[in-house]
């Protein structure tokens, strides 16, 4: 990927160089067409629910106007506490956690911590483009290690992964559930991980916040999916970037959290101090009242996942010229179309022909070029529209016989 022009006066190269996104492109290509059913964003449609605004404007209202906590406020790094207890069955120490403007931003401060100019971090790819723009912006390198994609899904080859570390590795970034291919890793795929990031004095960040959309009945009889907690021991370096985005349906307020051995507390302050200075104190209420009474909210939007899911997959199975495992966690289809290699083409011509818009697997990195990404937690209804429109598409525009 390239960054755009660099402009004519001097700036720092990371900042020049950050790549754009590639889902952007489809995305302004299809703005402003009146009926085209938009899937491409990573995000569900329904809006934040009333109990989690009326917390924030409650706060706001008695005057939660000021400076606050650097790492967030202590009745919220408590809660989250408690949440973990309730979901991993872990206790852990609100002095690991620091609140931060989204997972994006708890990325992006995991990232300025353990790698810089010279240091490479391995990502296994296809993945969320944020993770290599991340790592470029921190000055460091991204190395993509390929997952493979096979009848039952992708899968992560532990032997590429070992292969890839050079001399300067500093880092490993596995998102597992991942965007946009839905892999899942087996508790003995982190295993393996953590063994490698043992042997070399490797960082693992850990990006697990799809870890409760899960639909493969393993996982879902398990409640999430395997997580580096279950593997790891006290004194092992993994951060944990987590975000109230997805499972609260609280995108747009950008609050999450980073996870972090609780030496690192006042590093992690100070990087707070010079970069946001803290999250503002009334979107902390609702953060805390989402953790505390969100529950049936998180299982109401996993619910509406595995609805989509089945919708989706099960649709465009039936056209036989999509070639697309269910994917077992996550809410995305990352699926490809037979004889169709440039996914970027085929978006652009899906939002003319379906009225569909999806986002372009080369978003996502090379093994995802030929891949299209949908995202399905959304209204049932709205999905079986889109699948029909592309079910009358889809046929006509794949070449089957090119493969
Ligand atoms: C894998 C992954 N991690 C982190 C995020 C960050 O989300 P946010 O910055 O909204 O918290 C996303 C958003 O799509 C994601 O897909």
């Amino acid at each position: 990927m390239t960054g755009p022009a660099a402009p004519a006066f001097s700036i720092r190269p990371e900042a020049a160089e950050a790549p754009p996104s590639g889902i952007v492109e489809v995305f302004s290509y299809a703005r402003g067409r009146e009926d085209l059913i938009p899937l491409y964003v990573g995000e569900g449609d329904l809006p934040t629910p009333g109990f989690l605004v009326e917390a924030a404007q409650s706060a706001l209202a008695a005057g939660e106007t000021f400076y606050t906590w650097q790492r967030g406020l202590p009745e919220l790094r408590e809660a989250i506490a408690r949440y973990h207890a309730r979901v991993w069955g872990a206790q852990v120490s609100p002095d690991r956690f620091t609140v931060t403007i989204g997972g994006m931003h708890a990325t992006q401060m995991a990232m300025r911590i353990v790698a810089g100019p010279g240091d490479e971090v391995l990502i296994p790819s296809p993945a969320w483009p944020n993770f290599d723009g991340a790592v470029r912006v921190a000055g460091a390198a991204p190395v993509a290690v390929p997952l493979s994609a096979g009848p039952a899904g992708w899968r992560l080859d532990l032997g590429r992964l070992a292969a890839a570390v050079t001399p300067r590795t500093r880092a490993m970034l596995i998102n597992s559930p991942a965007n946009p291919t839905g892999w899942t890793a087996t508790r003995e795929d982190l295993a393996g991980i953590l063994a490698l990031a043992r042997r070399h004095g490797l960082w693992i960040v850990a990006d697990e916040i799809y870890a409760r959309f899960v639909h493969d009945p393993v996982l879902v009889a398990a409640g999430r999916s395997p997580s580096f907690r279950d593997v790891m021991e006290e004194g092992d370096r993994v951060m944990f970037v987590q975000t109230f985005s997805k499972n609260w349906a609280m995108t747009g307020w950008r609050l999450g959290w980073l996870e972090t051995p609780p030496d690192l507390g006042p590093i992690i302050e100070n990087l707070v101090q010079y970069s946001t200075s803290g999250v503002p104190a009334f979107l902390q209420r609702a953060a805390i009242c989402a953790l505390d009474e969100g529950e049936e909210l998180v299982a109401d939007q996993i619910a509406r996942a595995r609805r989509g899911r089945a919708i989706v997959c099960e649709g465009l199975a039936a056209t036989n010229v999509v070639d697309l495992p269910p994917p077992p966690a996550a809410f995305y289809a990352f699926f490809r179309v037979l004889g169709r290699p440039d996914s970027r083409r085929l978006a652009l011509e899906l939002v003319d022909r379906a009225g569909v818009g999806l986002a372009p697997g080369s978003a996502f990195g090379e093994g995802g070029t030929a891949h299209l990404r949908l995202c399905f937690l959304r209204d049932p209804g709205q999905l079986e529209e889109a699948v029909a429109r592309l079910a009358r598409v889809l046929p006509d525009l794949a070449r089957p016989q090119a493969n």
